[in-house]
């Protein structure tokens, strides 16, 4: 099944202090989705925002809110984070014990749900799961901070994962998003391994936004 490719910067490497114009970037460059990592300093160590922000960013844009939860606990937070407007949820199965409810808590509100899985831990947990979610969440760095290098075992691990998810028509229009490390120069094998949401932080904010939009559109639309 051809799939939809998306273009999702992460918000985590703009500019905190200009949020209003860093979204009118997106907006006005056509991107896909707005990628927002919501980081608790326990998950991971390192401490982003709420849903306090969430829900401030949404009056701007139209653009789908994809809230990336590396948090410990995330039934508590989720009802604030489904109130303040986010269209995508993602949840870690290493964060979540009872992984199931938690999913259903998302899905049930009518938000899409999102697995994500750190770079080693087992796909099994994917295969799993992939039922009952819309989308996968592959990192391709270990969470926690932008600009990091990108962990090469992503590459069969999507090929894998697609693989599985084509292989039945129950799971065959779950997406595959990738996060960490996703540059113009390792676009192209990412999108031949399977993954069709695209995250990328620096690889979009640093340097020139627009110019960059357009290079990954250009290697999508040639791909
Ligand atoms: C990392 C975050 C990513 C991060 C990606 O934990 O989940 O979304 O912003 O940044 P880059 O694209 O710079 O690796
Ligand atoms: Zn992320």
């Amino acid at each position: 099944m051809k799939k939809q490719l998306l273009i999702a910067p992460s918000m985590l490497s703009s500019n905190f202090a200009s949020l209003e114009t860093e979204i009118k970037k997106c907006n006005e460059t056509g991107v896909d989705v707005i990628h927002l990592d919501i980081m608790d300093g326990h998950f991971v160590p390192n401490i982003t925002f709420g849903p306090q922000i969430v829900a401030a960013i949404k009056p701007h844009t139209t653009l789908p809110l994809d809230c990336h939860l590396m948090i410990e606990n995330p039934d508590k937070y989720i009802p604030d984070f489904i109130k303040s407007g986010a269209n995508m949820i993602s949840v870690h199965v290493e964060g979540a014990v009872h992984l199931h409810r938690t999913l259903s808590l998302i899905k049930n509100s009518g938000t899409k749900v999102g697995v994500a899985l750190n770079p080693v831990t087992p796909l099994e947990y994917a295969f799993e799961v992939a039922e009952f979610v819309d989308f996968i969440l592959l990192m391709s760095v270990n969470p926690g901070f932008g600009g990091q290098s990108f962990v090469e075992n992503f590459i069969p691990r999507c090929i894998k994962l697609r693989k599985f998810l084509d292989s039945n028509s129950k799971t065959e229009k779950v997406d595959i998003e990738i996060d960490g490390g996703v540059k113009a120069d390792n676009l192209k094998e990412i999108l031949d391994a399977g993954a069709n949401i695209i995250v990328s932080g620096s690889g979009l904010f640093l340097g020139d936004f627009a110019y960059n939009v357009k290079e990954f559109r250009k290697i999508m639309q040639n791909n």
